[in-house]
């Protein structure tokens, strides 16, 4: 499977599902000044999901470059970037839970073919905030996953947003790939960081808006926000192990062992180069390119 396949299947899939195709925005947040960079496909759609009428309708899709400095220590393992591409399926205000965990079940098990055995999902525990996410499991259930193949976790792992102090977040259901190694521990699950499990989307329900004294109002609507990793998805596709594998890295990792010759570079070092020349290319190469320097998303690019 290539990118573009992957890409384009996704799109075609969501685009007969009654949803529109929006481009990438761009690195630098359009509708979002809590954030230096577009982290996640949200912060373009941040007016919409607080209640503004986007002008292509309330199901769209994309395919949004995002950079993320928070994993930028697990960069060098198999699957963390700091650079990515997340394909998203957006409602604003449409359908919620049932219909997002229903389409993101068939896309991958109907559509990519992945065995549902491969499959471990995640939900919300609940706290004293918000309810056990009872109807999420309920819904993964009715796909086909048996009960043992879904976990409950608690806001850390299974809550999502905002990147900022400010803004639309909510609990969300993560989907986790089971890389077929042996668990780490009777405990081993998909929280766990040992590789057994790879997340590789996650469908967050947006019906929250974070005040800046760390309170949560309702929004206006009910929202899904869901992020699928495409180089995670591209390397378990292939049968691959790492995202370093696949057509996105292999040209950047040959120019690379071309320039050190004969030096010897630690793979992890090796990896890590690969990753930020990618990261800081598509930075540069944004419509609004950012060059280095002492301050906001200059200082991240030096760095
Ligand atoms: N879909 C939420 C995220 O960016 O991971």
């Amino acid at each position: 499977m290539k990118a573009d396949e992957l890409r384009k299947m996704y799109v075609e899939f969501f685009c007969e599902r009654g949803h529109k195709e929006v481009a990438s925005a761009s690195l630098l947040p359009e509708n979002d000044p809590t954030v230096l960079f577009t982290t996640a496909g949200m912060h373009p759609f941040v007016p919409y999901l607080l209640g503004e009428k986007h002008p292509q309708g309330n199901r769209l899709v994309d395919v949004q470059k995002c950079v993320r400095t928070g994993d930028i220590d697990e960069v060098g393992d198999d699957t963390h970037l700091t650079f990515f591409e997340m394909l998203g399926n957006w409602s604003l205000g449409d359908y919620f839970k049932r219909e997002s965990i229903s389409m993101s079940y068939e896309f991958l098990v109907t559509k990519l073919n992945i065995p549902k055995e491969k499959l471990a999902v995640t939900v919300f525990e609940g706290d004293d905030i918000v309810p056990r996410d009872e109807e999420s499991a309920k819904v993964w259930m009715d796909n086909g996953l048996s009960e043992s193949q879904i976990y409950y976790y608690g806001r850390e792992d299974n809550w999502w947003g905002p990147s900022g102090k400010t803004g639309p977040c909510g609990p969300d259901t993560e989907i986790f790939y089971d890389m077929g190694k042996e668990k780490c521990s009777p405990n081993c699950g998909p929280s766990c960081n040992c590789g057994k499990y790879v997340e590789i989307w996650n469908n967050v329900f947006m019906q929250y808006n974070k005040q800046i004294d760390g309170s949560y109002t309702e929004l206006k609507q009910k929202n899904v926000d869901t992020g699928m990793g495409l180089e995670r998805i591209l390397t378990i596709l292939n049968g691959y192990t790492n995202v370093y594998e696949t057509e996105l890295f292999v040209p950047v990792m040959t120019r690379l062992n071309e320039i050190i010759k004969d030096r010897k570079m630690p793979l992890r070092e090796k990896r890590i180069v690969c990753e930020h020349t990618r990261a800081i290319c598509f930075i540069l190469g944004d419509d609004k390119h950012i060059i280095p320097s002492n301050n906001e998303q200059g200082y991240r690019w030096r760095r």
